[in-house]
C-alpha cells in the first residue's frame, strides 16, 4: 500500500486545483474521483438514460468496459475505449452527477477502481468520500471547505452552468457514502486562500505528521 492523501470538500470547494498541484509538487499520482463519476454520468445522459432509471443505469454498468490508467501523473478513464473527458462538465453531466453518483452499485464499481490506484501508486485523491470511504485508514485526510458564495462565484467564473447548492444537497444527504468530514480529518476553510496558500497548508501539516517529501518541497 502506498502513501494516499485524501482531499474531500463540497463542489466548487477548489479541491481539484489543490489536489492537482499538490500532487505535481510531491511528485505523486493525480486521481479526480469525481471524473469517475462523472464519466458514468455522461455515458447514461449520452444514450438518453435517466438518472432515476436505476434499472437501466445498472443495465448500462454490466455491458460497459471502465478502464482506468495513468497518463503524465494523472489517471484517465476510458469508457468502452472512449476518452469521456472532452463531456464531463457539460450541463447535462452536473445535473445528473449527485443522482448517479448515489446508485450504491455505482459506487462499488468506482471505489474498486479507485483503490487499485494505491496499489501502484503513492497519490493524492480528491472526492467525496476518499477520507471516509475509500481510503479510511490514511493518516493524511484533508477536508477543502469554502463558503457558498465564494464557491458559486468560482464556478460561475470558470463559465459553467452548474446548481452546486443542489448538488451539495444530494450529496451530504444520500444514503451509501454521504459527504461527510473524517473525523480525523484537517479541515481548511479556503474562502480566504489562493490555491497556493492551501497546498502550503497541507505540506506543512504532512510534514508534521512525519511524511518524508522528496526533496525540495
Ligand atoms: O468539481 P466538483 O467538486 O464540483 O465536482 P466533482 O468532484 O467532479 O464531483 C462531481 C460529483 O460526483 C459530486 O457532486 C458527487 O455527486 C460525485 N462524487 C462522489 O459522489 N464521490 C466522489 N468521491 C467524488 C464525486
Amino acid at each position: 500500500m502506498h502513501t494516499v492523501i485524501a482531499i474531500d470538500g463540497p463542489a466548487a470547494s477548489g479541491k481539484s486545483s489543490v489536489a492537482r498541484l499538490l500532487a505535481r509538487k510531491l511528485g505523486f499520482l493525480y486521481v479526480n474521483s469525481g471524473a469517475m463519476y462523472r464519466a458514468v454520468t455522461w455515458l447514461a445522459t449520452s444514450r438518453g438514460i435517466a438518472a432515476t432509471d436505476i434499472g437501466r443505469v445498472l443495465g448500462l454498468l454490466d455491458v460497459t468496459r471502465f478502464e482506468c490508467g495513468t497518463v503524465a501523473n494523472q489517471s484517465t478513464i476510458l469508457v468502452d475505449g472512449v476518452d469521456p473527458d472532452p463531456h464531463l462538465t457539460e450541463p447535462a453531466v452536473n445535473a445528473n452527477v449527485s443522482a448517479i453518483s448515489a446508485i450504491p452499485e455505482v459506487r462499488r464499481l468506482l471505489v474498486e477502481k479507485q483503490r487499485l490506484f494505491a496499489e501502484a501508486h503513492d497519490l493524492v485523491m480528491e472526492g467525496r468520500d476518499i477520507g471516509s470511504v475509500v481510503f479510511p485508514d490514511t493518516p493524511y485526510k484533508f477536508y477543502v471547505d469554502a463558503s457558498p458564495e465564494v464557491r458559486a462565484a468560482r464556478r460561475a467564473k470558470q463559465g459553467l452552468t452548474d446548481a452546486i447548492g443542489e448538488r451539495d444537497k444530494v450529496d451530504t444527504t444520500r444514503r451509501t457514502s454521504p459527504l461527510v468530514i473524517a473525523e480525523d480529518a484537517h479541515v481548511i476553510e479556503s474562502s480566504h486562500l489562493t490555491i497556493d496558500g492551501v497546498v502550503g497548508e497541507i505540506i506543512g501539516r504532512l510534514k508534521l505528521k512525519g511524511l518524508a517529501l522528496r526533496e525540495g518541497v
